[in-house]
């Protein structure tokens, strides 16, 4: 009896815990870390609603912004051990997983635009990247974009002396450390959720950012100044737990992909609108003053932050920097 009935839980705890894809309908939790009204946010929405709509209702998607489910290392653990199924961190989020090489894409100045990156994400060198995350349980998706970073503190940030001994909060990316280090700054590692606070109670001076990362967390409003560097990218790997999506009947498996596709060119049609946007409301806001370079300015800078890609050459290889640096041509 006692038998029957610890297999009998045996089975209920089977049902439970067996394949995602067989319950009915499949759920895709899908964390990530910004508002709802930015390029990821608004991309997230959109897969969710395609998704929904070409299944048929056979997969819910549950959007889940704000770190209000996972915070930026928390999200990757929790994709890995399968309690949420798909995420869209930052290309500077996958160090702490083991995998460096999409730091190539924090490179001061890599990318003149977004048409450059395109030819790199779409090209073999994207894909071939994309792969890297097999060996870790994952499957990449689709590569999304935010937009160009500006530099914002509480002084004016204008020459490259202006950064000597500047507290500033970093994603978890070596590339970054380095980009900050060139620059006399202190680069601080954290999550994003938590740069708000951080930058409100001074225990960093300044960050670098989207326009609309800075609008939509408020940054803005406790931070003095924001200079317009565009110096480098934040951009996204939408990611899914491998064995889920392996698991998937392949019907669904193909209309999600489809999904997919279209909310990742809807996103990224609309990315640098969102960006425009938000740098007028900042601007209306008149809360931060913003700073522009001219190009003499900005070359200062670009020189400044060009050991960069020596210290990188050292972790992610010579050749990665050259073949992403030959296919944006
Ligand atoms: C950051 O941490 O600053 C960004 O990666 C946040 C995001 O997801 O855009």
């Amino acid at each position: 009896r006692t038998f029957a009935i610890a297999a009998s839980i045996a089975a209920l705890a089977l049902g439970l815990t067996g394949p995602a894809s067989a319950q009915s309908p499949i759920i895709i939790k899908f964390s990530h870390v910004v508002a709802t009204d930015t390029p990821k946010g608004k991309g997230a929405e959109k897969f969710k609603e395609l998704a929904e709509k070409y299944t048929g209702g056979k997969v819910k998607v549950e959007v889940y912004p704000n770190s209000t489910l996972y915070k930026d290392k928390e999200e990757l653990e929790a994709l890995q051990l399968g309690s949420v199924q798909m995420l869209a961190p930052s290309n500077s989020k996958f160090g702490p997983l083991g995998i460096r090489e999409f730091e190539v894409f924090d490179l001061p100045y890599i990318l003149p635009d977004l048409k450059t990156l395109r030819k790199v994400t779409e090209g073999p060198l994207g894909a071939r990247l994309l792969k890297l995350l097999d060996a870790k349980g994952i499957t990449g998706l689709a590569y999304w974009d935010n937009g160009f970073k500006q530099m914002s503190a509480n002084k004016k940030l204008v020459t490259p002396a202006d950064y000597q001994g500047v507290k500033f909060r970093i994603q978890s990316s070596r590339v970054l450390q380095a980009q900050f280090k060139a620059l006399g700054s202190l680069p601080q590692v954290m999550a994003f959720s938590e740069v708000y606070q951080a930058l409100q109670t001074g225990v960093v001076d300044g960050q670098e950012n989207t326009w609309s990362n800075i609008y939509t967390q408020k940054m803005h409003e406790v931070q003095k100044y924001i200079t317009e560097t565009n110096h480098g990218y934040i951009g996204y790997v939408v990611i899914v737990n491998k064995k889920f999506w392996d698991d998937l009947p392949a019907d669904i498996r193909d209309q999600l992909t489809k999904a997919m596709k279209e909310a990742t060119e809807f996103g990224n049609a609309q990315s640098q609108k969102e960006n425009d946007d938000a740098l007028a409301e900042i601007k209306k806001s008149g809360k931060s003053e913003i700073i522009k370079l001219t190009p003499e300015q900005n070359e200062a800078m670009r020189k400044a932050m060009e050991p960069v890609y020596k210290d990188a050459a050292s972790r992610v290889g010579q050749p990665l920097i050259d073949e992403f640096l030959k296919e944006s041509k």
